[in-house]
C-alpha cells in the first residue's frame, strides 16, 4: 500500500468531538494502527496538524473540511465519531472501499427500520467494506458484557440493561439540548420527534442485537418514555435550562417474545434534577443483570482512575475515552470481517492488545 507503514492498518479519524479527539489519541498511540487522515466540520480546525488537534506534537496529518479529499485518500477504514451521522457520506465511504467504524449509529443495522439499510448494504457491496457501530452504551457495556456474563448461565428468561446519567456533566451541549432535547418544552418530547427517534432506534438496535445473540427469540420491541420538568433554572455549560421544560427522560426499550419481557434497555437521564420517586434509581453507571440459572449482576463506572485524585471533568471524559478505546481496538477486526454489517456479537472479543501505558 503506497505511502503506508509496512503491516500498519491505515485509519482517517472523522470528527474531533468528545469522543472523537480520544479517537484520534488512540490512533496516534496504537503500535498497529497508523493516522491517514482527519475529517473535521470547523473551518478553524481546516489545515491543523492532526497532531496539535491531540495536544501534541505535530505528526504530519493536516484535518480538511473536504470530503472529497477524505474520499480520495487511501485507507482501510474510517473511524466516524460525528454528532449525527450522514447516510450519504457514509455509503460514499463504504464504496469507496473504506470500512466504517463508528459510535454515533450501525449497531445492528440489519434490525434497523427505514430505507437507510439497503443503500447501506449496497455501499458495503460495492466497496467489499463492513459496517461496525459500538461504544460504551450501546458497545461494551451494553452487548459485549451481557454477553460475557451470558456464558456463566444455564438459562436465561431476562437480560436488563440499566444506565443512569446526569447530563449536566457532559459538555457536548448540541446533543444534550438539541438531539436529546433536554431544555425543550415538555410537550414536544415524544419518542417520535425526529432526533430522539433517532437516538431510541440505537437502543431498540441494541435490543434486538442482544436478543438476536443469546437466542431469545424476540418478536417486537416496544419503546416507552416518561419526561419530568426541571423545577428551577439549570446553567450547563453557560448555557440555562429553564424551569419547566425537560430535565429528566425515563426510557424504557423492552424487547419481547410471545409478550414476556426477555431483553430490557433503560436509562434514567436527568440534567440537575433527582429523578422522581416513581421512577427506577439504579445507581450511576450501568447495571447489567441477567435473571436465570444462575442470575448474575455487574455494575460499572468509567473513572479517569479508582486512585489519583483527579478533577470532575477528567472523570467525565472518560466515558469518552472509553468509548473512543472501544472503537479504535475495533478497528483490526473489522478491517479483517467479511464484508457487510457487522455486529459487536460477530466480532472475536475486542481487547487492548497493547495495554502497557503509552503517552498520556
Ligand atoms: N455508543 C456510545 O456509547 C456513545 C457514547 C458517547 C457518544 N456517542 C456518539 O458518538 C458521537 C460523537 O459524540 P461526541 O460526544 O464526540 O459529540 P460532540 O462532542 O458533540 O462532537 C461531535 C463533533 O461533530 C462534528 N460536527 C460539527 N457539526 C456537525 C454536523 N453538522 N454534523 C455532524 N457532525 C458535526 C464536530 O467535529 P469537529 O470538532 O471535528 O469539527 C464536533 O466536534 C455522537 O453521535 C454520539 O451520540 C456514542
Amino acid at each position: 500500500m503506497p505511502g503506508a507503514a509496512e503491516g500498519k492498518t491505515r485509519v482517517i479519524q472523522w470528527a474531533t468531538g468528545a469522543v472523537g479527539i480520544e479517537a484520534l489519541r488512540g490512533i496516534l498511540d496504537h503500535p498497529d494502527l497508523e493516522l491517514a487522515g482527519v475529517r473535521v466540520y470547523s473551518s478553524d480546525k481546516h489545515g491543523v496538524d492532526a497532531g496539535v488537534l491531540a495536544g501534541r506534537s505535530a505528526v504530519g496529518v493536516t484535518a480538511t473540511t473536504s470530503l472529497d479529499e477524505v474520499l480520495q485518500s487511501d485507507a482501510d477504514c474510517v473511524l466516524y465519531t460525528p454528532r449525527s451521522p450522514s447516510i450519504d457520506d457514509v455509503c460514499a465511504l463504504l464504496a469507496s472501499g473504506k470500512n466504517v467504524v463508528t459510535t454515533s449509529f450501525g449497531f445492528h443495522t440489519a434490525r434497523s427500520d427505514g430505507p437507510d439499510k439497503d443503500r447501506l448494504r449496497k455501499a458495503c457491496e460495492a466497496g467489499g467494506t463492513s459496517l461496525h457501530g459500538t461504544g460504551l452504551n450501546p458497545g461494551n457495556l451494553g452487548v459485549v458484557l451481557p454477553l460475557a456474563l451470558s456464558g456463566l448461565t444455564r438459562d436465561i428468561t431476562n437480560v436488563k440493561v440499566q444506565e443512569r446519567a446526569d447530563w449536566s456533566v457532559y459538555e457536548s451541549l448540541d446533543i444534550t439540548f438539541d438531539q436529546m432535547k433536554f431544555g425543550s418544552p415538555v410537550g414536544e418530547v415524544t419518542p417520535e420527534c425526529k432526533s430522539l427517534k433517532f437516538t431510541s432506534d440505537l437502543f431498540r438496535e441494541q435490543v434486538w442485537l442482544v436478543g438476536d445473540a443469546l437466542g431469545l427469540d424476540l418478536d417486537e420491541v416496544v419503546t416507552d418514555l416518561q419526561v419530568i420538568p426541571a423545577s428551577v433554572d439549570h446553567e450547563v455549560f453557560g448555557r440555562t435550562l429553564k424551569a419547566g421544560t425537560v430535565a429528566g427522560q425515563w426510557w424504557r426499550w423492552t424487547g419481547r417474545s410471545a409478550g414476556h419481557i426477555r431483553v430490557e434497555v433503560e436509562a434514567v437521564w436527568t440534567v440537575g434534577e433527582r429523578p422522581p420517586s416513581n421512577w427506577p434509581a439504579p445507581q450511576h453507571g450501568w447495571t447489567i443483570t441477567l435473571e436465570g440459572t444462575p442470575s448474575a449482576q455487574a455494575h460499572i463506572v468509567t473513572l479517569a482512575s479508582f486512585v489519583r485524585d483527579v478533577s470532575l471533568a477528567e472523570h467525565v471524559n472518560a466515558a469518552s475515552v472509553a468509548t473512543a478505546s472501544q472503537a479504535v481496538n475495533s478497528v483490526p477486526a473489522v478491517v479483517a470481517a467479511p464484508p457487510g454489517f457487522v455486529t459487536i456479537a460477530d466480532l472475536p472479543l475486542i481487547r487492548n492488545r497493547h495495554a502497557v501505558a503509552r503517552a498520556t
